[in-house]
């Protein structure tokens, strides 16, 4: 499996409808949870899966309370300042924090109380149920009939996106967060290992699935990320009203900071005042393209500056702006990126984002905290020998981007500067 993903890239699969998109009826969360299916109390022996994956998600994870937080106190005041009677029934609410296909794709057994279930990432069972419990089917052919392709990071990133971004399927909106909604935030390798795992990466593992490198990871994700907020920025932009421009893909930090510390500076966007996008997975995207294609990268950084003109042109401007972009570099920036990443590349793309970031002026928020995800995967792949030595130097990276409000653009740029010591002394 290692080999083919060497030579055809990850981004092999026919891309499939997210799980909610698709057409197969989802069973319920109790279809997947007998005990000798996927509800064990301990992880089987003999089994090449762990079979207790329902308890590690009933218990760890929390796409399992996904729909109870949506009766807490803080939802009540969100959907209160909304105008929303009941956050638990308020679709909006229900696209991310539940499984929320249509009723007619509801199978017997299927409760919208059990949140974001395994059918919301695995997909709707009603056709590769049967065949799987039978134990004679491969895990390509449960694919061929509607299991979603998890283990490619490209298809994954595709999946979390979704609701950790929002799409036009699980639209997220300034209103929403202006209502209190906490900010979404989203890296693919560093989400997936917060996650608590409820799947066992071992030799029988790596022989059955793909096992993308973090860097590999880093980048799929980040040019999906890209990707899916230009088809964002398309969508949002032509549902815009009124005076304003739907605010979501705009940099919250441009608006959002402390009158008494104020921080333009050239780098930050072309002119003072101007309220520049969330542009980091792009900028991001740029930097993993450019090791592979610099030709390509420099067409994506001629894109990204026309659609930050465009933003302050017109909605009809920016949208044409992204769809000219996505139509055009997407394809071409997903194949570039998509092949197994080697520690030689690792080390140039931490060197590149490294540089870039020691000398940048005046940061805003947003980008350093994608930039400390970058950084501390980069710097892991560089060194995966040496991992004890720069550890501390993540820490103390992660340290200056865990509060939001007290956030020192110059704190952080010191400390990249010695997370690139550390993994040049190596
Ligand atoms: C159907 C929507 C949906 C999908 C798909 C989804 N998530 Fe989530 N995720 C959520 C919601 C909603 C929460 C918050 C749950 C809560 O606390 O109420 C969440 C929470 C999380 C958290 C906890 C975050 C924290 O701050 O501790 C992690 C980690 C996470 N998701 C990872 C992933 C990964 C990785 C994927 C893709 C494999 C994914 N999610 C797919 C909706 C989704
Ligand atoms: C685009 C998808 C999306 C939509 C729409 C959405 N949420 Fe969320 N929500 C999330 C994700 C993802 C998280 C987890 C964020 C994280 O920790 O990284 C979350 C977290 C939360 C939290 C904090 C949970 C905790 O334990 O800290 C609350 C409360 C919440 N959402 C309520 C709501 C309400 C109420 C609505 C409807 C008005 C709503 N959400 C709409 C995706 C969404
Ligand atoms: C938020 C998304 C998400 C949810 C919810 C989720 N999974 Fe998964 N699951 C994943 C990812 C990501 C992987 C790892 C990639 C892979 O192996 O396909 C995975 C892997 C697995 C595997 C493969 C293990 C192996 O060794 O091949 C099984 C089995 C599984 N999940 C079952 C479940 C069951 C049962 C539930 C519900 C109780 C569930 N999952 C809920 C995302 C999810
Ligand atoms: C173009 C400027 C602009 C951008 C960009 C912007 N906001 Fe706002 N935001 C505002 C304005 C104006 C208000 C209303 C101010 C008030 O009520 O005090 C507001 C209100 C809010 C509020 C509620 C007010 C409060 O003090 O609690 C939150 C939360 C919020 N925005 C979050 C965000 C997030 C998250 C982002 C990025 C996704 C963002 N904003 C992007 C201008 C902006």
């Amino acid at each position: 499996m290692a080999v083919v993903g060497l030579l055809v890239g990850f981004s092999s699969h026919a891309s499939p409808a997210i799980p909610m998109a698709g057409d197969d009826a989802h069973l319920g969360v109790a279809t997947c949870a007998g005990s000798n299916c996927h509800g064990a109390v301990k992880p089987y022996d003999n089994s090449t899966v762990d079979q207790n994956e329902y308890f590690t998600w009933e218990r760890h994870d929390r796409h399992a309370r996904a729909y109870q937080t949506l009766q807490s106190a803080q939802s009540k005041r969100i959907a209160n300042n909304l105008g929303l009677r009941n956050a638990a029934e308020a679709e909006v609410c229900l696209n991310c924090h539940t499984d929320n296909v249509p009723a007619s794709k509801r199978g017997a057994r299927f409760l919208l109380s059990d949140g974001v279930g395994c059918e919301a990432c695995h997909g709707g069972s009603e056709r590769w149920l049967g065949p799987h419990v039978s134990g004679i089917t491969t895990h390509a052919d449960n694919l061929a009939l509607g299991l979603y392709p998890t283990e490619d990071p490209a298809a994954r990133a595709k999946l979390c996106l979704g609701c950790h971004q929002g799409d036009a399927a699980h639209p997220m909106t300034h209103d929403i967060m202006g209502a209190g909604h906490p900010p979404l935030v989203f890296e693919l390798d560093t989400f997936t290992n917060i996650q608590p795992a409820h799947f066992t990466v071992d030799a029988d593992y790596k022989e059955r699935k793909l096992l993308p490198s973090g860097t590999t990871n880093w980048a799929v994700g980040q040019v999906e990320a890209a990707v899916a907020f230009l088809s964002l920025v398309e969508s949002q932009a032509g549902a815009s009203k009124g005076m304003f421009p739907e605010l979501y893909p705009f940099d919250c930090n441009a608006c959002h900071h402390d009158m008494d510390n104020l921080r333009w500076a050239p780098n930050v966007s072309d002119e003072p005042g101007q309220i520049r996008l969330r542009d980091a997975h792009l900028r991001n995207a740029a930097n993993a393209i450019a090791v592979r294609d610099a030709g390509l990268a420099q067409r994506w950084l001629e894109a990204l500056a026309t659609l930050n003109t465009s933003a302050q042109l017109g909605t009809g401007q920016l949208q044409s702006a992204a769809r000219n972009f996505r139509t055009r570099l997407a394809q071409p920036a997903m194949d570039a990126v998509g092949k197994r990443w080697s520690i030689a590349e690792s080390r140039r793309l931490f060197a590149q984002i490294a540089s870039q970031q020691a000398a940048a002026d005046g940061m805003g928020y947003t980008l350093a905290e994608q930039g400390a995800m970058a950084l501390s995967i980069l710097a892991s792949d560089s060194n995966p020998a040496e991992q004890a030595a720069i550890a501390s130097a993540i820490e103390a990276l992660y340290g200056t981007v865990d509060n939001r409000a007290a956030f020192v653009p110059a704190d952080y740029t010191a400390a990249v500067r010695e997370l690139s010591t550390a993994v040049q002394a190596q």
